[in-house]
């Protein structure tokens, strides 16, 4: 299995199997003090940096809360144009200097490959937070987490899913990397709902594909959702050339109650990496879809903080000291067990 103390965490090619189950394992021992049964401050005094240079909600907050929840500070620089970067200076250089004054990093950027070439410079552990259209490693974590707990109540695992893809397959990351993860489970069938010109890149396809694994490629929602987890995506306008481009593609694939009902099984769970555009002529996932016991968007953005916090304690090499340093939960909470 890889080691996790001291290294990057870039792509989800670097996992095999046993890798993603081990941080699945300790992203479940992290729920007690994310859910604030108790807390646990192993790592007291040691020092994120969050580096966000593109638009980010829950990654960035996710993060720096799965660090405070270990007990660590955290730092942050969000936008490109509040960095040095905007003054010419290298990737290389900043993560020389940055991680200088860190411990740990984690960091999303626009251009593909960009975390990659940033870690190259960095001394600590350098956590790819999404770099452009490549990937997303810690969000098909959590995903891979929120898949494996939804699908557990009906009897199921992750070998043999039917998932449906939907939205924009093409400049996706969070996709790409899902894909990639679900290649590595058995008979796994993926069908894949995209307007023709965002459809999902021919090598994610052939990473699927040469596992062995089933892949539908369709442009309609129609008779296509009668599957065991819907991933409805964002059309990621800021990756197009024009934002008039963007437009011709939304609102496509809404989904809502009457869809649901009509089309997909009564276990059919609903899922997307947030955000949803709500606004009308997108309407990704409709509001009236909100208290569906199957809707997990929530709890999957939920499970981010754990899938995070078990990643720092594996890249920190702590993750077999957590019982040690528990304390109890001192102040008033309402959050369930
Ligand atoms: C996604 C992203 O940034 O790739 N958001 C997230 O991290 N949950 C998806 C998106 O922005 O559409």
């Amino acid at each position: 299995m890889m080691t996790f103390e001291g290294s990057h965490i870039l792509s989800v090619s670097q996992f095999d199997r046993e890798a993603i189950s081990k941080i699945l394992t300790v992203s479940a021992q992290m729920a007690p003090y994310a859910m604030r049964q108790k807390r646990c401050h192993v790592l007291e005094g040691a020092i994120l940096n969050n580096l966000f240079f593109e638009p980010s909600t829950r990654t960035r907050v996710s993060f720096g809360t799965a660090f405070n929840l270990l007990g660590g500070f955290v730092r942050e620089t969000v936008g490109e144009e509040n960095s040095s970067l905007s003054k010419g200076e290298s990737l290389f250089d900043t993560a020389r200097v940055i991680s200088g004054y860190s411990d740990v990093i984690a960091m999303r950027h626009p251009k593909m490959h960009s975390v990659s070439e940033f870690a190259t410079g960095s001394s600590v552990p350098v956590i790819n937070g999404g770099d452009g259209a490549n990937e997303h490693p810690t969000q098909a974590l959590l995903d891979l987490f929120t898949i494996e707990s939804e699908m557990k109540p009906f009897g199921r695992t992750l070998d043999g899913l039917h998932i449906t893809l939907m939205g924009d397959l093409k400049h996706g990351r969070t996709v790409h990397s899902l894909s990639k993860l679900l290649s590595l489970y058995n008979n796994i069938t993926v069908t894949m709902i995209a307007p023709d010109a965002l459809q999902m890149p021919d090598n994610v396809i052939a990473t699927l594909e040469n596992a062995g694994h089933k892949v539908i490629l369709t442009n309609t929602v129609e008779g296509n959702l009668d599957c065991d987890v819907i991933y409805q995506t964002r059309i990621q306008q800021e990756r197009f050339a024009s934002p008039g481009e963007a437009d011709l593609y939304r609102g496509h694939f809404s989904l809502n109650r009457e869809i649901y009902q009509q089309y997909c099984q009564a276990h059919t769970v609903i899922m997307h990496p947030l955000p949803r555009d709500s606004r009308p002529e997108a309407n990704e996932l409709d509001t009236d879809l909100n208290d569906l016991d199957n809707l997990a968007i929530f709890r999957q953005a939920q499970n981010g903080v754990l899938v995070r916090m078990a990643l720092f304690a594996l890249t920190l090499g702590v993750e077999n000291s957590l019982t040690k340093y528990e304390k109890p939960i001192t102040w008033y909470t309402n959050k369930a067990g």
